[in-house]
């Protein structure tokens, strides 16, 4: 036992050291995500989450197009996030599009490509998504659908246009096989949520949905690999290292959320009382600074992170060491967390009955 409890101090011990360290920024130098003079396109850019994005990314100096449907809100997001630029070289576009659509998908690459004088977009963040929240048998089936078309299919047809242009784009020129590993990387994102790694009820119209995007991250991150790899082919053309990354917010503080609000069962907001909030602008710079260190998979905020570690199954990892031991830490918190959960709803059904299943809105 002592001898257990000796080595448990000793292993605990190194891992907050490692963990100070890292939280220290002492590891990783390296930027793996420059965007500077770079081209980024981001879904859902006209507010919330995306508009905090595209502001951030400006004021890196990247040139930045933002895509959503209603115009009005395009235009004033885009004079908000290009008021962020600090180079007068930095451009700025707005791309309107329902991006729930497979060619409007394809109509986003091919004009932001022709805006860029020829050149495909070198990073693209699918963002775009919206959370219908309530529970299954109380949804329609057309919500059930539509929160698959934009939380889901929306990312995935993005990734089949972004990905099919990076293929066929021309080749680098004057970059030799060789050097191809300095040439900085193209990234194509992708916006999922703390709500797709963990089961919450009311939730059981889009959690799905984000749980496929972060199945869908997990293959695309291995089918890159194959792309990557065959640059150095005989036949392969010289290209930028092409990455996947997936973003895992919890609560934002967004017009979106307001939304969500509407349809929330109460059990859902009890389920989530005390969950930490963030402002658009701190989801952005956690992502971005995560995204810097060449994190592959991103929660932003410490519930998210005990989430995604508690939910790591075989994805790729940001760091071995403290996402290992960090996942055996939440495997015993879950212990208690799940079952304290479930007897939350368990609680509330024998308290108010089955006479209180609507949502806030409809009370
Ligand atoms: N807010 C949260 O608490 C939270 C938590 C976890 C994850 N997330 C995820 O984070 C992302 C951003 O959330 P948010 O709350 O910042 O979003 P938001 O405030 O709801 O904004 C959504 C953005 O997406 C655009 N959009 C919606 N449907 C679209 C469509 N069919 N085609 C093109 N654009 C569309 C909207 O503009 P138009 O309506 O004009 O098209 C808007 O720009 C989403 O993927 C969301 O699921 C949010
Ligand atoms: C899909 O996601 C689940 C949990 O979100 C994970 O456990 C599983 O390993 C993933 N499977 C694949 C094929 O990515
Ligand atoms: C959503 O509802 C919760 C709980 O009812 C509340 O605390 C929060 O401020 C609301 N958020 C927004 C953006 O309306």
């Amino acid at each position: 036992m002592a001898v257990g409890f000796f080595w448990a101090s000793v292993l605990l011990s190194v891992f907050f050291v490692v963990l100070a360290l890292d939280i220290m920024g002492l590891f990783n130098r390296k930027n793996y995500f420059q965007v500077d003079g770079k081209t980024v396109v981001i879904t859902g850019g006209s507010q919330g989450m995306g508009r905090g994005l595209g502001k951030l990314l400006a004021q890196k100096g990247a040139n930045v197009v933002i895509v959503a449907r209603n115009k009005a809100k395009l235009e004033s997001a885009l004079e908000y996030i290009s008021g962020a630029a600090v180079k007068s070289t930095q451009r700025f576009h707005f791309i309107s599009a329902d991006v729930t659509k497979a060619e409007e998908n394809d109509r986003i690459i091919c004009e932001v490509t022709e805006w860029n004088h020829g050149q495909a977009p070198d990073i693209v963040w699918a963002n775009a998504g919206m959370a219908t929240p309530s529970f299954l048998i109380d949804t329609s089936v057309d919500v059930l659908r539509q929160q698959m078309d934009i939380n889901y299919f929306a990312a995935a047809f993005l990734a089949q246009s972004t990905l099919k242009a990076w293929i066929n784009s021309p080749a680098l020129k004057d970059v030799d096989k060789k050097s191809l590993s300095s040439v900085p990387a193209r990234h194509f994102i992708m916006t999922s949520s703390s709500a797709g790694l963990v089961g919450v009820a009311g939730y059981s119209p889009y959690s799905p949905a984000k749980a496929a995007l972060r199945n869908l991250s997990d293959a695309l991150h291995e089918e890159v690999q194959f792309y990557n790899g065959a640059r150095y082919h005989v036949s392969g053309a010289a290209a930028p290292e092409i990455k996947i990354h997936l973003v895992c917010p919890g609560t934002i503080s967004t017009p979106g959320h307001v939304e969500e609000n509407k349809t929330k069962h109460p059990v859902t907001v009890v389920l989530e009382e005390g969950d930490p909030v963030q402002t658009e602008d701190e989801v952005a710079a956690v992502a971005v600074k995560e995204l810097e260190r060449g994190y592959y998979f991103i929660a932003t905020n410490f519930l998210g992170k005990a989430m995604r570690a508690s939910a790591l199954s075989g994805s790729p990892r940001n760091n071995w060491f403290i996402d290992t031991v960090f996942s055996w830490v939440t495997s015993l918190v879950w212990l208690f967390v799940q079952p304290d959960m479930d007897g939350k709803a368990w609680k509330y059904g024998k308290t108010h009955g089955l006479g209180n299943t609507k949502s806030q809105a409809a009370q």
